[in-house]
């Protein structure tokens, strides 16, 4: 019986949101003069990786073997219905939450690190390669090439592996291999650390070391948001959710989620836009990095040190330093393209929280729901109960996104829990 209702929900296919976007997105442009970074990417990425990017079909089949493994790992994710937070925040509407927490490595990151480990095992590579900052990003990495036995190679940002010591440790328990990056493993590394010995690291000397060592030892790059590719296997959260509310019989008034690069977001709200056209739908950032509404919508680099492409999007600039907030997967300076679009056409809207904001918001979600989030996902909730608070006297619908659990992330909550 539930094994036939999993198999209702879960979509067969990832939904790209390419061919419904208002208008055609900007192409992706050489960020530097002396190489190509648009041919490095044929290099870096599994072909199919690279295909699935710049296709403009609007379903994409996910082959069986994944479907296997998503299923293994948790898929589909529970939508719940928060009425114990309803009930405190006395709403007259109705909370759902898709708790993407609920998957193995706890956070919605898994679902692109899978089809990615496996068009890199199809093609027969030596193993592949990612940065990582607080570390989610890595332990899908991790799990996904220990599922298809390749060797992960993972350079994470040194203040991150300083202060995450727990998330090393579930790398290495996934066989992926850590280093605090800059490395020494690199070339690009090396020069770093000589010139800068007591950096702390960057997402961008991360990106350029796995780059640089995936060309080295035949190994492909794996892509953690951003790119269309990674919003398109995230499909499958707004797919499920989509499904699951058809068959609750609800409609979401309010869709909310939160945006570092803009994966969880993507995946979560896109399936909605063909069909919805009357749905609300914000995207959150903290207000330290609050790309929309002060960024530029424009050709910048994905990466500090430019050897990405350059793409069109809400950016406050790739040499853009922000703070060391605790949710450090929402520090990155731009969002994705087809996101980017979509905000810049007034089809989504977007808000900002502070830390107080997010911390007070957890802190009512693990009271009602017992659900401790991750940081990034307080985001999404914080905007939430603002929204409620606005609205208090609607019957909307509201659907968050939240897309981790928080329990290894506890250092937010200081020494008072
Ligand atoms: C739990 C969680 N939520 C959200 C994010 C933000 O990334 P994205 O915008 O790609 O979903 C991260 C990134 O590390 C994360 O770990």
């Amino acid at each position: 019986m539930i094994s036939s209702i999993n198999k209702d929900i879960m979509p067969e296919n990832w939904y790209n949101v390419v061919p419904d976007l208002p208008e055609p997105l900007a192409p992706p442009k050489d960020s530097k003069s002396e190489f190509s970074s648009i041919n490095l990417l044929n290099k870096i990425l599994p072909k199919e990786i690279l295909k699935q990017e710049f296709t403009f079909r609007r379903y994409e089949k996910i082959p069986d073997e994944v479907i296997e493994q998503y299923k293994q790992i948790g898929r589909p994710t529970p939508l719940i219905r928060a009425k114990n937070l309803e009930k405190f925040l006395n709403y007259n509407g109705k909370i759902f939450y898709k708790y993407e927490g609920a998957t193995a490595t706890g956070s919605h990151k898994i679902n692109t690190a899978i089809p990615q480990a496996y068009y890199a095992r199809n093609e027969g590579v030596n193993g592949v390669t990612t940065e990582t900052g607080a570390g989610q990003w890595g332990s899908a990495t991790a799990l996904a090439a220990s599922l298809y036995k390749l060797p992960a190679q993972i350079f994470m940002v040194r203040i991150s592996f300083e202060q995450k010591p727990l998330r090393k440790i579930v790398m290495n328990l996934y066989n992926g291999n850590v280093v605090p990056s800059p490395s020494n493993l690199t070339e690009y590394g090396r020069r770093v650390l000589k010139e800068h010995p007591d950096t702390p690291g960057t997402l961008g000397i991360g990106i350029s070391e796995a780059i640089e060592y995936a060309l080295d030892h035949d190994y492909r790059y794996m892509v953690a948001s951003v790119m269309n590719v990674a919003l398109t296997h995230q499909s499958v959260v707004g797919q499920e959710a989509k499904k699951q509310l058809e068959l609750l019989g609800e409609h979401a008034d309010v869709l909310i989620g939160c945006v570092g690069g803009g994966s969880n977001f993507g995946g979560f709200t896109f399936p909605f836009i063909p069909d919805n056209p009357d749905t609300e739908i914000i995207a959150t950032t903290a207000d330290e990095v609050p790309k929309f509404s002060k960024g530029e919508y424009k050709y910048d680099l994905m990466d500090t040190a430019g050897v990405l492409p350059e793409m069109r999007m809400y950016s406050l600039g790739a040499d853009f330093v922000p703070p060391t907030i605790y949710a450090g997967g929402l520090r990155y300076h731009g969002a994705s393209p087809s996101l980017s679009l979509l905000i810049n056409k007034g089809r989504i809207k977007s808000d900002e929280v502070t830390q107080e904001e997010v911390t007070e918001a957890l802190r009512i979600f693990a009271n009602t729901q017992g659900i401790i989030a991750a940081p990034e996902s307080g985001h999404a909730i914080a905007t939430m109960l603002k929204y409620v608070k606005e609205h208090k006297n609607d019957k909307k619908t509201i659907v968050v996104n939240v897309s981790g659990h928080g329990l290894l992330d506890m250092s937010i909550f200081g020494d008072k829990p």
